[in-house]
């Protein structure tokens, strides 16, 4: 991309991850996913497929829903990356969250912050998006435990209060 950040090898990476400003020694190989989860300790991205196919690993760079296993760390430079540990502000639990806890919309949560913040994706761009919209967004997210109709449950809870 013309005039786009660009990182050079043997050189730290500058990154905003929730917010913070972080420097990071990482290969120019390092997927955005361990370098969170690794480097950062943010291991609230989940690594299953590692492969695209699972959304487990979802986070917002620029507010847009990504697989941060198929994202390089090198490409998020001057980017912002939000995780689900920046998902809450102030302390307090983001309205999704909320209404996922309401709404039992989990079993094992193994792929709770990944539907999460394709969600959260979504309710940035759409206050009030349609049972479609939201299906749609959760479209690239797996729950091997079969809560689908509780995370649809807490999507319009969240969309309508
Ligand atoms: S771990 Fe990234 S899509 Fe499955
Ligand atoms: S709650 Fe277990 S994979 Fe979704």
């Amino acid at each position: 991309m013309p005039g786009a950040p660009f990182a050079i090898e043997g050189a730290m990476t500058p990154l905003r991850v929730n917010g913070e400003h972080v420097e990071l020694d990482v290969e120019p190989r390092r997927t955005l996913l361990d370098a969170l989860r690794a480097d950062l300790g943010l291991t609230g991205a989940k690594k299953a497929c590692d492969m695209g196919n699972c959304g487990a690993c979802t986070v917002l760079l620029d507010g847009e829903a990504v697989y941060s296993c198929l994202v390089l760390a090198v490409d998020c430079v001057a980017r912002a990356v939000t995780t689900i540990e920046g998902l809450g502000e102030g302390g307090k639990l983001h309205r999704l969250q909320e209404a996922f806890i309401a709404a039992d919309a989990f079993q094992c949560g193994f792929c709770t912050p990944g539907q999460l913040m394709a969600l959260a994706a979504l309710f940035e761009r759409v206050a009030r998006p349609s049972d479609a919209q939201i299906m749609r967004a959760l479209s690239g997210n797996l729950c091997r435990c079969g809560a689908y109709q509780h995370i649809l449950r807490a999507a319009r809870m969240a969309r309508d209060r």
